[in-house]
């Protein structure tokens, strides 16, 4: 039996019967290379999302734009039916170019279709949370999103989504949408080195609201710190490990999606929850992070594959 705790406690998303726990997976990683096509190993994209779910998870993290569909129909092979307590987080607001590109789908049909597609690939008759993506590739860009959260808020009036979030937003962004309709969640890019949500993130804890940070181990370009490094070897842990329990400990409101296709890094992942840093490390690695600390510039460096 596993035990809450171990994946850093449960969120309860405001104003809804969902209590998440805080170590969850995203599915992003699941497709092709280039979040494209199918994975080359099939079974073992299955065998991840089943070996999370045993150990406990039950907050995945998806789009019917990865792959495009083939991240959604992987989950609903290896997962359908699911367990009541799983709770599935898609996203719309973009769709991919023939040739991979990643671009905005937020015309009301668009998003109608999007709604659709994810309950067909997924295999359900509602969506627990969908969040409504806009904005850059990992910056948002300020502009009303009225029109299109309202198309949202019309399908979970009309019972195909139960709770919405928003992606990519800005403060200002999120005010207007919760003029609108009720936001359960945030998710934005953050991590220990990207922390120009700081402020962000308080405010949402302050009001209850999820943060749930994209890309928190880095994303494309996997975090790489001589600091990470330092206070791995010094708590008998892995760097990867250390960037999530820094997340975990940030904030009570945040909980995590980090992505793999590996089941070995999916195990150490989940791991990262049992980790609890002492404050002098957690100082050192607040330097890491935003410019904040002097420590910025010397050390954090790309990894040479990139
Ligand atoms: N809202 C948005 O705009 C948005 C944007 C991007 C992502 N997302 C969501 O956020 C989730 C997380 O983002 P992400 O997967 O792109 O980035 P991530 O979690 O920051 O990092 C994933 C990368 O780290 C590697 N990795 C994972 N665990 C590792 C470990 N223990 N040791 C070494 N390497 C490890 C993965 O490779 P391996 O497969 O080899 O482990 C992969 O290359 C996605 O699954 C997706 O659901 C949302």
């Amino acid at each position: 039996m596993i035990n809450q705790a171990e994946l850093g406690g449960t969120f309860q998303l405001p104003g809804t019967s969902l209590g998440v726990n805080r170590m969850g997976y995203g599915a992003m990683q699941l497709a092709g290379p280039q979040v494209w096509g199918p994975p080359h190993d099939v079974a073992a994209a299955i065998a991840v999302l089943r070996e999370a779910v045993a150990a406990g998870v039950n907050h995945i993290d998806t789009s019917d734009f990865y792959g495009p569909h083939v991240t959604n129909q992987i989950i609903k092979r290896a997962l359908h039916p699911y367990p009541d307590d799983l709770v599935i987080v898609t996203k719309v607001g973009a769709r991919r170019g023939e040739d991979k590109s990643w671009l905005h789908a937020l015309s009301r049909q668009h998003l109608i279709d999007s709604v659709h597609d994810n309950l067909r690939n997924l295999g359900l008759d509602w969506l627990d949370v969908v969040n409504l993506r806009v904005g850059g590739i990992t910056e948002p860009s300020e502009g009303s999103i009225e029109e299109p959260l309202t198309v949202l808020a019309e399908l979970k009036r009309q019972g195909l989504i139960r709770h919405i979030g928003v992606s990519n937003v800005t403060p200002k962004q999120l005010a207007e949408a919760q003029r609108i309709t009720e936001i359960v969640c945030v998710q934005n890019f953050y991590n220990v080195a990207q922390r120009n949500d700081d402020g962000f993130v308080d405010d949402l804890a302050r009001h209850g609201i999820a943060y749930v940070p994209f890309f928190p181990l880095g994303g494309f370009t996997p975090l790489q710190s001589s600091v990470l490094d330092a206070a791995a070897a010094s708590l008998g842990a892995t760097p990867m490990q250390v960037a999530l329990a820094w997340l975990l400990q940030r904030s009570p409101n945040i909980t995590l999606i980090p992505g793999t296709s590996s089941i070995e890094h999916l195990r150490e992942n989940l791991n990262a929850a049992k980790l609890q840093l002492p404050s002098l490390v957690i100082g050192n690695l607040d330097a890491i992070g935003g410019g904040r600390g002097p420590g910025m510039a010397s050390t954090l460096h790309a990894r040479p594959d990139q």
